[in-house]
């Protein structure tokens, strides 16, 4: 959408349109040490959350009250994906001033993550088992969160797995809702269709501004780098099918520089190691009209 066709905002409503999960239900079996962990971190580090309709779901009445869960009232950071924690583990360390959430669907991920916290005697990050969209829903007022990172969310990168992917309209808004005039929102991918979807998305929203618009153009952007070469096929073994390189110049940029609290996660490694390039992003709330 160009910026000329965009409707004036409204006042962000969250959608509850049903769309196909971004997750599949991996085996959630914890072993009996990681089970140890998650017991005795439940009600703790780990929210004790009661589930909804699914059990990646939130029951309708079930509210936190931050102030309360964290002891304090401080910045609230939150992490979506989080994987086994890295990410956020390292940036709590690094910031015990700011309260961290992560949000993850995989339990072993999230076993890992709580074992983690408890070795290293974090106290200001909590984490939900439970799907996002329903965090985003119901546990997180709105403009309660500074900051808000989604770095690698699973690329469905078939197109006919493309309306599983996590960030499409419905949760621009819900992320619009949460985070106040100004409020950071941090994405970061390895797939460049995922990325070019991201950016689009977002900037087509009244609610965000790219911070770094038009910046990494032309033979600056990973993008371009990525189509002359056809990297993402290249990395799954797949015949490259590069574009010319009039086509391939990346005209619209728009890449952030990598955000020096991303730390490297075991992810982000394999991604590099397969030829793949990192795209970052960065939008600013637009502040409400
Ligand atoms: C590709 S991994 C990346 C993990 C981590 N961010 C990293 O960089 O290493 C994506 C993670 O997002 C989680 N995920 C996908 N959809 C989710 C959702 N709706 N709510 C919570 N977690 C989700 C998956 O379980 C998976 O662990």
């Amino acid at each position: 959408m160009s910026p000329e066709s965009q409707q004036p905002e409204q006042t962000p409503a969250r959608s509850h349109m049903r769309h196909p999960l971004s997750f599949v239900r991996r085996s959630n079996r914890l072993t009996p040490r990681r089970q140890r962990a998650w017991d005795a971190a439940l009600g703790q580090e780990l929210l004790d959350i009661p589930q909804g309709q699914r059990d990646t779901a939130v029951a309708d009445d079930f509210r936190i009250d931050w102030k309360t869960e964290f002891g304090r009232d401080a910045e609230l950071i939150v992490e979506i994906g989080t994987g086994s924690g890295e990410a956020v583990a390292h940036a709590a360390a690094q910031h015990p001033e700011k309260n961290f959430l992560a949000v993850e669907v995989y339990r072993p991920g999230v076993a890992q993550l709580v074992s983690r916290l408890r070795r290293e005697g974090l106290r200001n990050v909590r984490v939900a088992n439970v799907d996002a969209t329903e965090v985003l829903d119901k546990l997180l007022p709105e403009d309660s969160v500074a900051e808000l990172w989604v770095f690698f969310p699973d690329p469905w990168h078939k197109k006919k797995h493309n309306k599983r992917r996590l960030v499409q309209d419905s949760f621009v808004e819900k992320i619009a809702h949460v985070l106040p005039d100004g409020g950071i929102w941090r994405l970061a991918t390895d797939w460049s269709g995922y990325a070019v979807q991201m950016r689009d998305t977002i900037s087509a929203s009244r609610a965000f501004t790219n911070a770094h618009a038009g910046q990494r153009v032309g033979q600056e952007s990973p993008l371009t780098a990525v189509r002359l070469e056809d990297l993402d096929a290249r990395s799954m073994g797949k015949t490259p099918q590069p574009l010319p390189l009039d086509e391939a110049v990346d005209d619209v940029g728009g890449w952030a520089p990598r955000f020096e609290g991303r730390i490297q996660t075991d992810f982000e490694t394999k991604a590099l190691k397969a030829g793949r390039k990192i795209f970052d992003l960065t939008f600013v709330r637009t502040p409400r009209t």
